[in-house]
């Protein structure tokens, strides 16, 4: 067991945190919004992520897991995770002023030794910028190590990411940080722990440990992310592909992603990947090589296929209506994914706002994520359930593939629509099913003559 501030309780640090608590340590998590933290205090998570409320609330009863200030934080611990935001700046690199901050923080606050770690997605070289920092501000007696420990964790899965782990990567520069970072990861590294996601869990399966040198641990992640968004940016422009000659990405995906080398995972076309995940780092990646005197084009048209894809979906929607201005458009689903209320850089939201440029009535339902779109959009109309956003709509526009959309009555929709128009901007739905329903099926990748129907 080990003593740990986690700094930060956004979905990294509330995550980390709390499974932390859960393997064992004893966790002090800090927030710097006081509403946040407050919050924390009384028990409340501020976003929605599956089981994680459950793992708040046992750890802070077992008393593993407290909410403080950082500097409270950083007194009682041995291990500190840096894990605050890098949001993007104007020109697309990240913004790294909260890790300076907290940076500053340690060296002035802490007395003793710490290991300092990285696990806020960050440019390579922070590691080298932040062991120089430390210097700077450290009082005499205060001594640390830094260590870079990228997550992988996904918004949705991000509890069961950190129990089941593809790898656990660690960047240090001394045998004491590698050693303290083996203790801290040895129950999921021995796997001596029940996973709190599945109760008779079966994977027992040990995690590969990749231990490296700052750098190496910090490109890791920016090129896993890129490689990821690469990905899915290359199966949409291959779907684009089959609207222009006339094939069927589903069939083409499952072709290309039986191939061992190449898999299935990654390859779902769609309205482009949002979230504070791989539109950021794409860009301070790109930042990073060109600043290295690097070409980085090959990235930057991942980004501008991906940018291209919400225009796309509207256009597939103009040709149909015509003109949008007065019509009546319902939406399904505005997280940027499924499982998530998170609405960060959601091609949803960019959708809807160019219907809403153009004069189209917008009504939207989302399971989780409609309080912190209000924020956003506060000019559409929220619905509490799917049907009321369908209600004498000429459209209805799936965004998320949240999976009770696959469930709905389309009877029922239909009966409730002006016009039994729907346009799967995630392929959720199945073309055959939908269409034998009585709509007009619009899809990604897939022939538009396919599945039209005759307007009576
Ligand atoms: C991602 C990485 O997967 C995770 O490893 C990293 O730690 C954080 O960033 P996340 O952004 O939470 O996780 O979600 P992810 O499931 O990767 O989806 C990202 C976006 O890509 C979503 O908008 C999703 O809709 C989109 N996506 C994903 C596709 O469009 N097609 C796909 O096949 C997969």
């Amino acid at each position: 067991m080990m003593q740990i501030a986690v700094i930060g309780a956004g979905y990294v640090g509330l995550t980390t945190a709390a499974c932390l608590a859960e393997i064992g340590h004893e966790v002090s998590c800090a927030e710097s919004n006081v509403q946040k933290l407050e919050l924390l205090k009384r028990g409340a998570l501020p976003f929605f992520e599956p089981h994680l409320e459950e793992l708040v609330q046992r750890n802070r009863q077992a008393g593993r897991l407290s909410f403080t200030s950082t500097p409270e934080a950083i007194a009682r611990s041995h291990a500190i995770f840096i894990c605050v935001g890098t949001p993007p700046l104007e020109n697309g690199e990240a913004d790294l002023t909260a890790i300076e901050g907290v940076a500053r923080t340690i060296a002035q606050q802490a007395t003793g030794y710490r290991l300092v770690i990285e696990k806020s997605t960050v440019p390579v070289q922070t590691g080298r910028q932040l062991q120089r920092h430390l210097r700077l501000y450290r009082r005499a007696e205060f001594t640390y190590d830094v260590a870079s420990n990228p997550e992988f964790l996904r918004e949705g899965s991000a509890v069961e990411d950190f129990f089941h782990p593809d790898r656990i990567v660690i960047g240090v520069e001394s045998p004491n940080a590698a050693n303290a970072m083996r203790e801290i990861y040895e129950p999921i590294l021995e796997q001596q722990f029940a996973c709190p996601v599945h109760a008779s869990c079966e994977d027992r399966s040990v995690p590969p440990l990749v231990i490296t040198d700052i750098n190496s641990a910090e490109l890791v992640k920016h090129a896993s992310n890129s490689f990821l968004a690469m990905k899915i940016s290359f199966i949409n422009l291959i779907a684009d592909l089959c609207e222009a000659a006339g094939a069927d990405i589903t069939k083409v995906a499952e072709g290309i992603g039986l191939d061992r080398r190449i898999g299935a995972s990654f390859l779902r076309p769609g309205i482009g990947f949002g979230g504070f995940c791989f539109p950021k780092d794409l860009q301070a990646f790109v930042r990073i090589g060109e600043r290295l005197g690097l070409d980085f084009s090959l990235l930057r048209e991942v980004e501008k296929i991906n940018l291209r894809r919400v225009d796309q979906f509207v256009e597939k929607v103009r040709r149909e209506l015509w003109v949008l201005r007065g019509k009546k458009i319902g939406i399904w689903g505005l997280a940027f994914k499924p499982d998530t209320d998170d609405i960060r850089f959601a091609p949803s939201l960019a959708i809807i706002q160019r219907l809403l440029a153009e004069g189209a009535d917008v009504s939207a339902y989302d399971p989780q994520a409609m309080t912190k779109a209000k924020e956003e959009l506060p000019e559409i109309r929220y619905c509490q359930n799917p049907y009321e956003a369908v209600e004498g709509a000429e459209a209805l526009l799936l965004l998320t593939e949240w999976e009770e959309f696959g469930h709905a009555d389309l009877e029922r929709v239909r009966r409730l629509m002006d016009r039994p128009l729907l346009v799967d901007g995630r392929n959720m739905l199945a073309r055959e099913k939908v269409i034998a329903h009585g709509f007009q099926y619009i899809g990604i990748g897939q022939s538009a003559e396919v599945g039209a129907v005759a307007l009576a």
